[in-house]
């Protein structure tokens, strides 16, 4: 089951899971411009997949080819839901009532014990689990029990919860799982300290000498290729993954970005086909328009008149609007 893992280049890169952003649209622009070795989606509430509400979450698993191989992140707090979730995931049954082809399905499932946020934490979920390994031991024993080695399973987490704590890295690294990935702050940090790489370093240590088949995957505040190149060599890591970098420069898991030579042009063309990629991908309105205003920045920035136009962009009433104001301003 960890033959797919293995067989990726070392280091290889990843495009971090990020809610309400890492979308089956951005997923292909990301990949259009310059492709991870892999990708996450959004993290999906397994216990809200094996409920009545399961239909309006089905839009966080749409993919394309394009964006493969495809881990489905997902969090929640009933064991047997991971069991039935990770079940119709490995089975194909999710990607069949996808639509998708035969034959084409996600290539893992990860575990989120790493989100900070209050109402995920009050609940037991996410980053809680640090404090409730009984849960998180049968959470990931029912999860594997779905996959039934069809597929690698993983986790996503901090260094620690309060403080870094190296026994929640060896707990998670002795439930043999194929990949780790380490965000280097703490949850009580949140996003507001630098990530801590030497930290990462530490738990790729202790995964030598715990569990040397887990692959290791840095996370925090990585920029671009070459800058998570360089960390990877310095803190012996196999993978690197990158999140908010995506922000500053779409072709983030290039070696030779072309970013920073981009005419207001191009940048505009850019951001044109995240529209009409989004347009044709939600037809049914399953996301509404303004949840393209996150992205306007990223295209739309850094040459004259950007700030205006982002103003006037970030108005417009429907997608078709926004459209046209791109085709207006493109010069
Ligand atoms: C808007 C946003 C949404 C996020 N959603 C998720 C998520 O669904 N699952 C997850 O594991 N982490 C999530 N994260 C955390 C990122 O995956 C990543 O760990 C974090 O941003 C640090 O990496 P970076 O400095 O490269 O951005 C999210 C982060 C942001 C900014």
């Amino acid at each position: 089951m960890y033959k797919d893992l293995q067989k990726l280049k070392h280091p290889f890169f990843v495009l971090a899971p990020m809610d309400d952003v890492t979308d089956t649209v951005f997923r292909r622009i990301v990949s259009s411009c310059a492709a991870p070795d892999m990708f996450f989606t959004e993290f999906v509430n397994a216990d809200g997949l094996q409920s009545p509400g399961r239909p309006k979450l089905l839009k966080k698993l749409r993919f394309t080819a394009d964006e493969a191989p495809l881990i489905v992140q997902i969090w929640g707090k009933e064991p047997d839901n991971f069991y039935k979730t990770a079940r119709q995931i490995a089975d194909g049954s999710f990607a069949k009532e996808l639509g998708l082809p035969d034959g084409v399905n996600f290539s893992g499932v990860d575990l989120n014990m790493g989100c900070p946020q209050k109402s995920e934490v009050k609940n037991g979920t996410c980053s809680a689990l640090m404090n409730d390994r009984p849960l998180a031991t049968q959470i990931i024993q029912a999860t594997r029990e779905g996959l039934a080695a069809k597929l690698p399973l993983s986790v996503k987490t901090r260094i620690g919860f309060n403080s870094e704590d190296l026994t929640w890295s060896e707990f998670l690294l002795s439930q043999d799982i194929a990949m780790l990935t380490i965000h280097g702050r703490t949850k009580a940090q949140m996003s507001k300290v630098p990530a801590d790489w030497e930290a990462i370093g530490r738990v790729r240590e202790l995964r030598d000498r715990v569990s040397p088949e887990t692959l290791i995957v840095g996370n925090g505040d990585v920029r671009n290729y070459r800058h998570g190149l360089e960390l990877a060599k310095t803190y012996k890591l196999d993978g690197i993954m990158i999140g908010r970098g995506i922000f500053q420069d779409p072709f983030a898991f290039s070696a030779h970005s072309p970013w920073t030579s981009f005419t207001a042009n191009k940048k505009i063309e850019l951001y044109k086909k995240h529209v009409e990629t989004f347009m044709k991908t939600w037809e049914k309105g399953e996301r509404p328009v303004h949840t393209l205003n996150k992205f306007c920045k990223i295209y739309i920035n850094d040459f004259d008149g950007a700030k205006e136009l982002r103003v006037t962009l970030m108005n417009s009433p429907t997608a078709d609007a926004l459209l046209a104001g791109l085709i207006r301003s493109d010069m």
